[in-house]
């Protein structure tokens, strides 16, 4: 109660508090929210129907879950963010640092597991995208993701470990950083500001009440912020997966905007520089930044290249997320067609598959988006027919009972165009040009 924390740092000491206690609005919340929330694929839509429509407060209760859970990330962000500038990871702090890269990352992973559960639309397509990231992986890949996902796809299994993660193993994890991470803040004691003298140097202040007072007002603030929003804006629901909607486009949760944005950059072969090699990169360099700083110096000024460096990264991360929103660069930007005028059908079966954001899945010749599905170049050469394609895709399920690729339910003559367009793709025939969404949708205009 009594212990003097350094003077110099004003209300950024209280970030690291913040977290901590919006943890424990997460534990608390997750907790009531598991009495009602059934993980299984048949119930878990209805179950959040039910939290939400019939458990008194249920709404609001899972409002606040929900809200936390991006105040959590923001505020974590921001309190690594913060810590980085100010040189806090620097001697002695080093494992104080790595512990809450740790807690970084275990954030980040408790808002990817927990989007799952509401089993809807986009939390399902969302997982399928993301989760298949760890094939990329050389060698165990493949069996990396399996674990992941209890099977080749995302199935009922997946929800179940999900949930167990989400509910035992995070928290306990989360729990042990969190106790570990504070007592090495006992320990070494808060970094203070970026002068370089000792606690004993600098004014201070008292544990009690000068700095449990202001962590009570942040606190507040931010939690009538939750309230305010779990009150007022609505926490989307979408469709249960499954249901047939032709419109639909799946997109991440805002925080992984930025990497889902990352991966347009990198399309077809050259993706897991996008999905694996950067965000790996990044990690170990969060991780090893304490062991790359050669002086101990710690103000901005005096370290203009790791300033400049986390700039950069912060200015990337932010923009690449408003992209992201704007829809500015779409998944799988260029597309492969076979370098002839294409007829008036072929052309509008392109336009369907652009819109539509079939590249999403599919490669044509090894271009496009993120590859789920098999690449398209050669449904000639598999004897694809007039008349099975539109059939496929109309509903997949109905013709492969275990397919993942989602029902399009399309006009007669849109699924005949998209046939016609497939069977265009005959690269024996004729040479390959790669096109941009640009020149498609630009022509639609026209
Ligand atoms: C979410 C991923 C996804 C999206 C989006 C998607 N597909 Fe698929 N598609 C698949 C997968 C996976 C398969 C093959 C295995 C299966 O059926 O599960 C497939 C199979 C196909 C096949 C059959 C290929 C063959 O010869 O066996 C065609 C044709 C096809 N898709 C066309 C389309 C079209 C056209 C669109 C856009 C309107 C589209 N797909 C959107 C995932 C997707």
């Amino acid at each position: 109660m009594e212990k003097p924390l350094p003077d110099d740092l004003g209300w950024a000491a209280t970030l690291g508090s913040l977290c901590a206690l919006l943890f424990a609005v997460q534990a608390v919340t997750g907790m009531i929210l598991a009495f009602y929330y059934n993980p299984t694929p048949d119930q878990a839509h209805a179950s959040i129907g039910y939290i939400m429509n019939t458990v008194s407060l249920g709404w609001i209760l899972r409002g606040i879950h929900h809200w936390g859970a991006s105040a959590m990330v923001i505020l974590v962000f921001v309190h690594l963010v913060y810590n980085f500038f100010s040189g806090a990871f620097k001697a002695p702090r080093e494992l104080t640092w790595i512990i809450g890269v740790c807690l970084f990352l275990l954030t980040l992973g408790f808002g990817f597991t927990g989007y799952l559960f509401p089993w809807d639309q986009k939390a399902y397509w969302a997982t399928v995208v993301s989760a298949n990231i760890p094939k990329d992986i050389p060698v165990i890949g493949e069996f990396l993701a399996r674990l992941l996902l209890g099977g080749e796809t995302v199935s009922g299994l997946t929800l179940t470990r999900f949930y167990a993660i989400h509910t035992l193993m995070f928290p306990a994890l989360m729990a042990c950083f969190i106790a570990l991470h504070l007592y090495l803040v006992r320990v070494h004691d808060l970094a203070g500001g970026t002068s370089s003298k000792s606690i004993n140097e600098l004014k201070t202040y008292r544990f009690f009440p000068e700095h449990l007072s202001r962590c009570s007002i942040g606190f507040g603030i931010v939690f009538a912020v939750i309230l305010l929003l779990s009150i007022f804006a609505d926490v989307p629901l979408e469709e249960v997966a499954g249901t047939v909607d032709p419109t639909y486009l799946p997109r991440p949760e805002w925080y992984y905007m930025w990497l889902f944005q990352l991966l347009t950059f990198f399309p077809g072969k050259a993706e897991i520089v996008g999905s694996l090699i950067i965000p790996v990169a990044g990690g170990i360099l969060l991780f090893c930044l304490p062991f790359l700083s050669k002086t101990d110096l710690r103000g901005m000024a005096d370290r203009p290249l790791a300033t400049a460096a986390g700039i950069t990264c912060l200015v990337g991360i932010v923009y690449l997320t408003l992209m992201g929103f704007e829809g500015a660069r779409s998944y799988g930007d260029r597309v492969v067609v076979p370098d002839r005028q294409l007829s008036a059908s072929e052309q509008k079966g392109l336009r369907i598959f652009m819109d539509r954001e079939c590249t999403y899945c599919h490669h044509i010749m090894g271009r496009g988006g993120r590859i789920q599905g098999p690449d398209l170049s050669n449904v000639v050469a598999k004897n694809r027919t007039k008349e099975w394609l539109p059939r496929f895709i109309k509903d997949p399920q109905a013709i492969s009972r275990w397919s993942i690729m989602p029902k399009y339910d399309l006009g007669e003559d849109e699924l005949n165009a998209l046939a016609d367009f497939l069977l265009s793709l005959d690269f024996d025939s004729y040479g390959a040009k790669s096109i941009s969404r640009q020149e498609v949708i630009g022509e639609k205009q026209n």
